[in-house]
């Protein structure tokens, strides 16, 4: 049954996908549940690996969750309207806003590349041979735990500090330095490689203590410069455009 109707869906499923990435920021995350999960860019493009007669049905199951996505997130942003155009415009200029924070030092020292921290505005590798860890606490005796506290150390040169303060794990190292603006862009908005997060879980994320650390570094280091409140309406921006990517 399912096998002949499938013949039908691949220009449908093409569409899905199409909708689903300008709704990045349709608000599926408190109801879509398991369902539109499906839906996502990321999903589709791990399930399409797999070949066509394979992918058919969850495709079918994907169109049919995300057609309410259609009319979502708002009445400006209707597929193929020039309001639409704008929005996405819009959004892969507010990229531009949310790049220039994340690879600010106060959040690229611990979204480095390799597998240790980065320290100071000149990014330099942390001191004292501190290393990642497979769950990005530290190894051996050198847990940021036993330097890091809940809070910043009135002087300077004193470890700073928030609540869990950490790197991430070695298994979704979730890099900042080194990458493209459309590199980083790519990366944040696949679930598979932003720690399974949804647009709204990153927005939620950016009001999160290490974030917001960035902003109170404590004595002797600069804040990132783009105010927090900057920082949340271009994700707003970014998210609701549909979460487009520029080339550079
Ligand atoms: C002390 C280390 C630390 C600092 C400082 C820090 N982060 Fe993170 N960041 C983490 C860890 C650990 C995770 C993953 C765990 C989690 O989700 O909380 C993470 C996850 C993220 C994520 C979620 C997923 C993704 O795709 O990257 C974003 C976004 C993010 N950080 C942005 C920032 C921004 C913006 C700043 C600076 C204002 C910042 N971080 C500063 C440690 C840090
Ligand atoms: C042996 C003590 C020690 C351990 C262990 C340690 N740190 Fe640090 N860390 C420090 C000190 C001290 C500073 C401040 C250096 C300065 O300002 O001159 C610092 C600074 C930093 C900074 C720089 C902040 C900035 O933007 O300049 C980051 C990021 C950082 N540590 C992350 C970590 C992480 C993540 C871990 C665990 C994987 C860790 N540290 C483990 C002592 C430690």
């Amino acid at each position: 049954m399912k096998r002949s109707l499938s013949l039908g869906l691949p220009a449908f499923a093409v569409a899905a996908v199409a909708i689903a990435t300008l709704t990045c920021g349709s608000p599926d995350a408190a109801g879509g549940g398991h369902a539109s999960a499906r839906g996502k860019p990321g999903a589709q493009a791990a399930g399409g690996q797999g070949g066509a007669a394979a992918t058919a049905p969850a495709t079918a199951k994907a169109g049919t969750a995300g057609a309410p996505r259609t009319v979502a997130p708002g009445d400006d942003a209707v597929p193929g309207t020039p309001a639409a155009d704008a929005a996405q415009a819009a959004a892969v200029a507010a990229w531009d806003v949310v790049y220039g924070v994340l690879q600010h030092p106060r959040c690229a020292n611990c979204h480095p590349g390799g597998n240790a921290p980065l320290q100071g505005d000149a990014m330099l590798v942390h001191a004292q041979n501190v290393q990642r860890g497979a769950d990005g606490k530290g190894l051996f005796g050198m847990h940021c735990s036993t330097c890091h506290q809940t809070r910043n150390l009135e002087s300077p040169h004193l470890p700073p500090g928030a609540p869990e303060w950490h790197l991430p794990a070695a298994d979704m190292p979730l890099v900042f330095v080194g990458m493209s603006e459309r590199a980083l862009c790519e990366q944040m908005r696949d679930p598979r490689r932003n720690g399974g997060k949804t647009p709204e879980q990153l927005y939620e994320h950016m009001n999160t203590p290490l974030v917001l650390w960035g902003w109170d570094p404590g004595p002797g280091r600069v804040p990132v410069p783009t105010s927090h409140d900057a920082l949340m309406t271009a994700m707003r921006t970014w998210i609701d455009g549909g979460c487009g990517c520029p080339d550079k």
